[in-house]
């Protein structure tokens, strides 16, 4: 598969790396990028050998939102009847490995939106969030505004979407928009590390893990909770549950063979 607005490689044959790479716009995200992402994300979740994914930028910008130049003269007719964002923006949504966002940079509007919909965010100390749409005139479109307030809160979701401000990798972190914030030069060998780690896992746990996780942001708690029991009890039907219960009894290393 070749690539004209990502590049792509895997890590220690585990870990599959995109790379979006329109520097000179810091990443504008424009549909053909966003197309070539839901690409790349598909065909490593389908690979068997990759057990994690991670998305990163420049180190300058992650990416600074949607394209606006390509965005400045559609109409409502264009974008409702070609379905503009849900067409190729939800390709992610639908990644059952875990994604990681690694974040250097600016991550602003469709960027800021685009890590939130990884599984979670790394930040490098020079990340900067925010989701300025309403300086153009429209607001957030790709799920900012019900994703930030889940991560951060109503109040300062408000004052992020409302005033355009940016915040810093602190203010993220602090918020609980970012698990963890690490040097520039660390980035990728951090995010590299947590991915590696995941890999490590039995892939059948770490996709229930986050399918799990993630039924915590739809429905009520006691559904969460229920559908949570559940897939704890189907692990138990799996060779890694065996395995990795085993391993801790007898004190040695588990091996997880994906069963
Ligand atoms: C298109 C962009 C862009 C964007 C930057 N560029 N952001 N092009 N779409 N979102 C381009 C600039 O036009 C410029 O091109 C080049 O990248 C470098 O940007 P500068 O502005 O010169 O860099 P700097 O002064 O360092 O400022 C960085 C910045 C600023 C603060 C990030 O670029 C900025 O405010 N960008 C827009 C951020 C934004 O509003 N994002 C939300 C977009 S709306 P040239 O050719 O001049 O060198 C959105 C909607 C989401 O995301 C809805 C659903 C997805």
């Amino acid at each position: 598969m070749s690539f004209e607005f990502i590049t792509v490689h895997t890590e220690a044959d585990k870990v599959g790396v995109i790379t979006l790479n329109r520097p000179k716009q810091l990443n504008a995200l424009n549909a053909d990028l966003m197309v070539e992402l839901g690409q790349a994300l598909k065909a490593f979740d389908a690979n068997e050998a990759i057990g994690c994914m991670i998305i990163t930028g420049s180190e300058k910008a992650f990416a600074a939102g949607a394209d606006i130049g390509a965005m400045a003269t559609y109409s409502f007719a264009d974008v409702y009847k070609n379905d503009y964002i849900t067409r190729d923006w939800e390709t992610i949504r639908s990644i059952r490995k875990p994604v990681i966002a690694a974040v250097s940079g600016f991550a602003l509007g469709g960027g800021c939106e685009l890590a939130m919909m990884c599984d979670f965010i790394i930040a490098a100390d020079n990340a900067k969030f925010g989701q300025p749409e309403i300086k153009l005139g429209v607001i957030p479109g790709a799920g900012g505004t019900q994703r930030l307030p889940r991560a951060v809160g109503k109040s300062k979701a408000m004052d992020l979407t409302l005033t355009g401000r940016m915040m810093d990798a602190t203010e993220a972190e602090r918020a609980g928009l970012v698990s963890r914030i690490v040097p520039l030069d660390k980035l990728m060998e951090e995010t590299l590390g947590a991915a590696l780690m995941i890999c490590g896992y039995s892939q059948i746990a770490t996709m229930a893990a986050k399918e799990s996780v993630n039924r915590a942001f739809e429905g009520t708690l006691a559904d969460g909770v229920m559908f949570e029991r559940r897939l704890f009890h189907a692990l138990f039907a799996t060779t890694d549950q065996k395995e990795g219960m085993d391993a801790f009894v007898n004190k040695r290393p588990a091996a997880f063979t994906n069963q």
